[in-house]
């Protein structure tokens, strides 16, 4: 049993305590907030400690394990207080929104033998995983061209938005690394572009887009185009296409059932699309909180590292320089 402490009992930390609480292989200790009546809540729902110190929470003896969840600026120093005590980390995206400060980070991660794994849970979606397991079987052959569409279904709270580091940093980010992963290959040239249509006086105010396009290209000449908004009116939109030289992989959008309707009025109708991340990766959070705790109890390697992290974070800087010159960027 590997015995855990959730910290940060927010939107994403409910998410993964309620899935260490459901773990047979993990037990969730604890579950720490600055907010007591979050930390609360939540962990007398599932049984576990409520505790306003997240310090004190990884200093715990009988935690072997911690799962960060708090806000972005936290990541770092949670994340190696926990490698400096031997503890394993699970580290939500991104490290850090500073490169210099992530590189330092994961210097003394790697120097340390540090077991983080960086929550990248679009890899753990069951389509996504097939997608990657077809590749790797060859049944599309040499793969060509990765098509990512990624949008929101409405804006976030200007709060949010002041906080977030940019949609590079902060949306892109999953789909750099989902770029990465299905291209198989490192990109070395990257173009983007940034356009400030669905709020364009709150993203003038914190220099931001709520826009974007990215394109990147690997040293072999693989392709991949990544297309981002911060507000669809039809939903929250999780496309891929992956097309290579013996054929193409599609994914298409869920939807609460499979119902299709024909009436006077539309013909093939659906339902709406899942709603958001939280209803849409509801398989790939527990999957990858699964992975983590199967890779820890069975001593193997785990299935993203810092490396992940950094490489997605330096792929979303390459975005914003490419928007800030107009260039297309070496990475
Ligand atoms: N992988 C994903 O799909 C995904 C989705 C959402 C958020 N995230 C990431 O998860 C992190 C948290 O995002 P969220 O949307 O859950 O935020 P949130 O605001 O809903 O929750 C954050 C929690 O952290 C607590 N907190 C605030 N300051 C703190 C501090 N100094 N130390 C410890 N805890 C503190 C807050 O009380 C809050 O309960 C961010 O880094 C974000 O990028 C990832």
């Amino acid at each position: 049993m590997v015995g855990i402490a959730v910290l940060g009992a927010g939107r994403i930390g409910k998410i993964h305590a309620t899935n260490v609480a459901s773990n047979k292989s993990a037990r969730l200790i604890a579950v720490a907030d600055p907010y007591a009546s979050a930390a609360q809540s939540l962990a007398g729902a599932l049984g576990a400690d409520a505790m306003t110190d997240c310090e004190a929470a990884i200093d715990r003896n009988d935690v072997q394990a911690i799962v960060i969840g708090t806000p972005t600026h936290t990541h770092i120093s949670l994340m190696l207080r926990a490698v400096r005590q031997g503890k394993a980390v699970l580290c939500e995206k991104p490290i850090d929104l500073d490169m210099a400060k992530s590189l330092e980070a994961v210097e003394e991660v790697e120097r340390l033998n540090g077991r983080v794994m960086l929550a990248f849970n679009r890899r753990f979606e069951s389509t996504f995983a097939a997608m990657r397991a077809a590749i790797d079987a060859g049944e599309v052959g040499e793969v060509r061209q990765v098509i990512i569409t990624s949008r929101d279904p409405g804006l976030a709270p200007e709060d949010y938005i002041r906080h977030s580091g940019g949609i590079f940093r902060d949306m892109t980010i999953h789909d750099l690394d989902i770029g990465r992963w299905l291209l198989g290959e490192e990109p070395v040239e990257l173009t983007a572009m940034g356009s400030r249509l669905v709020d364009p006086a709150l993203m003038e105010k914190y220099d931001d887009y709520d826009t974007a396009m990215v394109q990147m290209k690997t040293a072999s000449g693989k392709q991949c185009h990544i297309n981002n908004c911060r507000n669809a009116v039809y939903g929250y939109d999780q496309r891929i296409e992956v097309f290579g030289s013996k054929g193409m992989l599609l994914q298409d959008n869920l939807r609460p059932t499979t119902l299709r309707r024909w009436t006077q009025d539309a013909t093939d109708a659906r339902e709406p699309l899942l709603n958001f991340f939280l209803e849409r990766y509801q398989q790939a959070y527990k999957a990858e909180l699964d992975a983590f705790i199967e890779a820890l109890a069975q001593n193997k390697p785990l299935p993203t590292t810092v490396q992940d992290g950094l490489k997605a974070l330096r792929l979303a800087d390459c975005a914003v320089e490419s928007v800030n010159t107009g260039r297309a960027i070496r990475v």
